[in-house]
């Protein structure tokens, strides 16, 4: 089966600074696939590359078999790839209704106009009122985003990204600044709103990695040392003696 995602001998420079280099990487349709790494090592740039924010110096990036590198951030979203950032990306003087209802309209190819009321489509409605149920806060809808604790924004940054229905998702660091309590909650939502997709996550916490991933890269200076399996990855000396040390024992 063609792969969701295949990179092939990516690079990427600033200036003379290689950040990306020679990157080969392959995620299945269907998979969910972590991403780790310690800081620094491109984690972020990989996702830049893919969802179209930067452009490789060298190399290809396939989206279900198609080549994408190049394209612009939209044209890559409406071949079914949606990102969300490392820093949560919301609108906080939005309401969480209407920072959901933004989405689910790019998704169903309305475009915001003053004159007509957007809340009487229905199946822009419906769609926008699904997904607050599924991210759990219906209770919050008419607050300002802004308002919302940490792990809240976080959650409706997952919403929106997955409210397009995107088959390929891509989360940085969807937990980060998340109390253990967040990061499971976090987590089960991932995994129920993700069912059916390709998930490429980057993520720090060992224990959700190893919980979620079907399949793990490790990059390190740039580089992928190594993709498997969690036993596969947990076993492998390189990626121990790089990265996980004593972490995945
Ligand atoms: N726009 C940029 N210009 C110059 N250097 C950058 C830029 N973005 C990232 N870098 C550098 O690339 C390296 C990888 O960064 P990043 O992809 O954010 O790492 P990670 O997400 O794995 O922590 C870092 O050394 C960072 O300073
Ligand atoms: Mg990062």
């Amino acid at each position: 089966m063609t792969p969701a995602i295949q990179l092939t001998n990516v690079e990427k420079s600033f200036g003379i600074t290689k950040v990306i280099q020679n990157v080969t990487l392959s995620v299945a349709q269907g998979e969910r696939h972590a991403l780790i790494g310690p800081n620094g090592a491109g984690k972020s740039t990989t996702f830049n590359l893919i969802s179209g924010y930067m452009k490789p110096t060298a190399g290809s990036i396939l989206l279900r078999g198609e080549e994408i590198s190049g394209l612009r951030p939209f044209q890559i979203n409406r071949r079914g790839l949606s990102r969300s950032f490392q820093v949560t990306n919301v609108f906080a003087n939005m309401t969480v209704w209407e920072n959901l209802r933004c989405a689910v309209l790019w998704a169903t190819g309305h475009r915001y106009s003053f004159w007509k009321n957007v809340d009487n489509l229905p199946e822009v409605r419906e769609r926008t009122a699904q997904i607050l149920e599924d991210i759990h806060l219906t209770s919050r809808r008419d607050i300002p985003a802004g308002l919302l604790t940490y792990a809240e924004q976080r959650a409706l940054e997952i919403g929106i990204t997955i409210a397009g229905g995107a088959n390929v998702i891509l989360l940085d660091e969807p937990t980060a600044g998340m109390s253990n309590a967040e990061t499971e909650r976090a987590v089960a939502l991932i995994r129920r709103l993700t069912e059916g997709r390709t998930l490429l996550i980057v993520e720090h916490d060992m224990s959700v990695v190893f919980g979620l991933a079907d399949r793990i890269s490790v990059l390190v200076y740039g580089q992928v040392i190594a993709s498997g399996t969690p036993d596969e990855i947990r076993g492998n000396p390189k990626v121990k003696e790089a990265y996980l040390g004593e972490e995945a024992a």
